[in-house]
């Protein structure tokens, strides 16, 4: 459930007409929900009551400042992939002890930033980065916490570009050779194994494979027990799908994937987190663009709007179907046309949807992606130098832009020129 309902025929934002921040900031811009987000977090952290748990937003989904502090003052830990994503959360005063740091390439530098800086645990990917890691650690005169991320060769069953658990993806050590890796993790002087780690991919629709995911992880437990390790912290990785095409059958709940982990891990007596970022941020976000012009090409019409692959890119990456749907609510009965939704960015690459059937509209119209909160401003870009997207967050009947439109001189000014030009 999300708080963009239409009321009185026009499309809100919790208590605000999309129409009143479509004419303050101008268009394309994304608009996000505080309540949605402050209810998906609150769903994954109910699911876990009564288990020693926290809930790590991963803030690739959605890393505004403002996102991160309201999530953060809500009690939620965060999920970090770069230093730049470290020092974000910092910024927006999380501490270090609920940042957890995932990611398969971190730098020396990376992991200084984070040990001087305070960190809950690095979800280890692989031997040369716990060797490197442990020479940092006792440069600094201190232990590295660490979970080794496994591999389980589960199927995720998603979309092939952001499947990350099946042994050919880069993500992990395979899990047959976990014993190893973890006899070979406690023998080094800077690092403190504390626990398990696993994420098998993004946008999963079915329970089935986080299932086998997290069987094979309560089996290891046990294993990595009898061999003298104190296991204590699980961290079972984000994944779970939104719906993003009304009336597509509903992904399961969190409440259902805390029950599965209960049932999977919970006898294990662990600490559990839970890194989502696609459930909390996806249906809490719109893309709000103008309709520029509607063209008619031989055997189809193109709608052309003023938001393009560049703002919003899923589309053009992983085939993702978004919802549009018009800011003036279509009266019952009203012309229905069909589509080829597109941007102004010279490839053919920037289509939103092909044959969309949609409420008819016209140039001056207003539209709204949905499910545009996650993976939508974060993977932006200023391509065809089209300023970067600015952000609103709304609060009740209140809004407040969470990031600006450059100006073109800004945007300009960022190149300098070298000396002999
Ligand atoms: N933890 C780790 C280690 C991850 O790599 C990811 C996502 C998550 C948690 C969060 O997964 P989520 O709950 O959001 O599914 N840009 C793509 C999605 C990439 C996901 C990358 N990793 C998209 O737009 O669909």
């Amino acid at each position: 459930m999300d708080h963009f309902l239409y009321r009185d025929g026009e499309l809100h934002a919790e208590d605000v007409p999309l129409r009143d921040i479509a004419q303050a900031v101008g268009t394309p811009f994304y608009v996000y929900s505080s309540a949605t987000l402050l209810r998906h977090f609150r769903l994954f952290d109910a699911a876990l009551e009564g288990m020693d748990h926290l809930v790590c937003y991963a803030m690739k989904a959605l890393s505004n400042q403002a996102v991160i502090q309201l999530l953060g003052d809500a009690g939620a830990g965060m999920d970090v992939v770069s230093e730049g994503e470290y020092c974000r959360a910092r910024a927006a005063g999380i501490p270090g002890d609920r940042i957890v740091f995932s990611g398969v390439g971190k730098t020396k530098g990376e992991m200084r930033t984070a040990l001087t800086g305070g960190i809950r645990q690095f979800n280890v990917e692989s031997e040369p980065e716990m060797e490197a890691l442990s020479e940092v650690a006792v440069s600094l005169g201190l232990r590295a916490p660490i979970t080794i991320r496994v591999n389980p060769d589960v199927d995720a069953r998603t979309h092939a570009k952001i499947a990350t658990g099946k042994s050919e993806n880069k993500f992990g050590i395979p899990i047959d050779r976990a014993r190893d890796v973890y006899a070979h993790a406690a023998r080094l002087p800077g690092i403190e194994v504390i626990g398990i780690d696993v994420h098998i991919g993004s946008q999963l629709t079915e329970l089935e494979p986080f299932r086998a995911a997290y069987g094979k992880v309560a089996d290891l437990t046990e294993a990595l027990r009898a061999d003298g390790h104190d296991i204590r912290r699980l961290d079972l990785g984000g994944g779970l799908g939104i719906p993003y095409a009304t009336g597509n059958a509903n992904p399961p709940l969190p409440s259902d994937y805390g029950a599965l982990i209960r049932e999977s891990v919970g006898h294990l007596g662990c600490e559990i987190e839970i890194e989502p970022g696609r459930l909390i941020a996806g249906n809490a976000g719109l893309l709000v663009s103008e309709v520029i012009y509607v063209k008619q090409g031989a055997d189809r019409q193109f709608l052309i709007l003023d938001a393009a692959m560049n703002d919003l890119i899923r589309p053009a990456m992983y085939d993702a179907h978004h919802d549009i749907v018009p800011l003036v609510e279509p009266a019952p009965g009203a012309e229905r046309a069909t589509y080829d939704v597109v941007g102004p960015v010279c490839e053919s690459g920037d289509t939103f949807a092909r044959g969309r059937e949609m409420a008819q509209v016209g140039p001056g119209d207003v539209v709204a992606f949905r499910s545009a909160g996650a993976y939508g401003a974060v993977m932006s870009s200023e391509y065809n130098s089209r300023p970067m997207v600015p952000e609103v967050l709304v609060q009740r009947d209140q809004f407040a832009v969470i990031r600006a439109r450059p100006t073109f001189d800004e945007m300009i000014a960022r190149d300098t020129l070298p000396a002999w030009l």
